[in-house]
């Protein structure tokens, strides 16, 4: 097991349709710790950095525009294997593809308004976790059940 930490934003569409409980509370109940919160309307330029290897694709305009639109929570989680698991909580990127019981696959329809996005590689992870926080917002801390959820 490694102890992983991972970037996960919920994007304007799920804070527009109050999905913010809905969606925290999946990676509480799993058993992720929260490490970073905030929400924020990002800039064009932070947008453009995150979706950066999407830059020549016909739908990245579009893609800046949406993300940019409106208040997004930005959250970093840690724990065993996040990255990985955290996708799967989240489901696949189109909503038709996404298993029921899934974020996507439970509450959305469409590509372009999928609700989450979820870092995809630990260097991905490492990336976005500084480029959307200072290294001050990201607390070390230790829930008091914690030997309940992990092995010493
Ligand atoms: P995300 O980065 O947002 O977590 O989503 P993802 O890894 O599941 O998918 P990715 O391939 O990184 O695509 C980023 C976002 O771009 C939009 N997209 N639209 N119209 C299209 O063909 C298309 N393809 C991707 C989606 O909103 C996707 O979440
Ligand atoms: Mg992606």
């Amino acid at each position: 097991m490694s102890k992983e930490r991972t970037f996960i934003a919920i994007k304007p569409d799920g804070v527009q349709r109050g999905l913010i409980g809905e969606i925290l509370n999946r990676f509480e109940r799993k058993g992720f710790k929260l490490v970073a919160l905030k929400q924020l309307i990002p800039s064009k330029a932070l947008a453009e950095q995150h979706y950066g290897v999407h830059k020549d694709r016909p739908f990245f305009g579009g893609l800046v525009n949406f993300i940019t639109s409106g208040p997004v929570v930005a959250m970093v989680w840690e724990g065993d294997e996040v990255i990985s698991s955290a996708r799967k909580i989240i489901g696949s990127t189109k909503p038709v593809e996404a298993e029921p019981g899934t974020i996507r696959g439970d509450l959305a329809i469409n590509i372009g308004r999928n609700v989450i996005h979820g870092s995809d590689s630990p260097q991905t992870a490492e990336f976005e976790i500084q480029l959307w926080f200072q290294s001050s917002e990201l607390n070390e801390w230790t829930p008091t059940d914690q030997i309940w959820r992990v092995e010493n």
